[in-house]
């Protein structure tokens, strides 16, 4: 497939074109693995109608949701993007769950310490200041508390061209291996930190695909699906995610 050079027309609300491409179609489930990965995930956590979770960058809610309707758990839902915002709201009444769908950054979100048992972040973390959002993520935990992190990894040493290619697209300012994201969970206070075993989920996805249209779609958001494709292609085997669930 051949890479799309223009990209001009779309209008970015956010540095990442990526990013803008996700609100605008309203993808839910965007993380590696979707939902059906999140569910097996949650199968071995100790979370019930007493648990208080928060969903970061929860993009259209699609995991809050799930977890508030499977456990009864009381979640909020975060994200800084407002079409994101928009649509995780309309799910939460569409379906009458008491999900709170705040818009907020988790680099710097205004909530007690020690507010939550479960913190997840499906493909957030890769996009944001990471040391300042873990030590946020950190101190809004409750002691024992547990952060369920699924982000992008890369699995070698990536030419200093290649990096810039992936990093341009999808706005981040950093690609970090596994052993990188460890470091900088250790560095946040994490002490116990686990990595999940698992396939590559980055190019598989068996969780059925889910898309809230905004109005009036620009034509380009297909060219960025294509990018995004070709790059998932051109880096397979390279381009991974790792499951870390880490303790406070
Ligand atoms: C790849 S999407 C994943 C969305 C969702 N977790 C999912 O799996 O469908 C990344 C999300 O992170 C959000 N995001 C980016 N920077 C953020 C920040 N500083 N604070 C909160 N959310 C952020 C984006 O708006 C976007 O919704």
């Amino acid at each position: 497939m051949m890479p799309i050079r223009s990209l001009k027309k779309v209008v970015l609300i956010s540095s990442s074109t990526y990013l803008s491409f996700l609100s605008e179609m309203g993808v839910g489930g965007a993380h590696p693995g979707g939902l059906n990965l999140t569910k097996k995930i949650f199968n071995t956590e100790k979370v019930n109608g007493g648990s208080r979770i928060l969903d970061v960058g929860c993009g259209t809610g699609q995991t809050a949701a799930y977890l508030a309707s499977c456990y009864g758990a009381k979640v909020t839902a975060m994200d800084i993007n407002p079409i994101m915002i928009e649509k995780a709201k309309s799910r939460m009444m569409q379906y009458q769950l008491p999900v709170e769908v705040v818009q907020g950054s988790i680099e710097d979100f205004p909530l007690q310490d020690g507010t939550f048992d479960y913190i997840i972040s499906e493909s957030v973390l890769a996009f944001v200041n990471k040391p300042k959002a873990l030590n946020e993520i950190f101190r809004l935990l409750k002691n024992g508390g547990r952060l369920i992190a699924n982000e992008l990894t890369v699995n070698k040493q990536l030419t200093p061209s290649s990096e810039e290619e992936i990093k341009q697209f999808y706005g981040l300012d950093s690609i970090p291996m596994e052993a990188d994201w460890i470091t900088l969970f250790e560095k946040a206070g994490f002490q116990s930190i686990e990595v999940l075993k698992q396939n590559n989920y980055m190019l598989q996805n068996d969780s059925i695909p889910e898309f809230q249209y905004s109005e009036h779609l620009d034509p380009n958001l297909y060219f960025i699906m294509i990018q995004h494709l070709n790059i998932l292609m051109k880096y397979q085997g390279i381009l991974d995610n790792g499951v870390f669930l880490c303790t406070k």
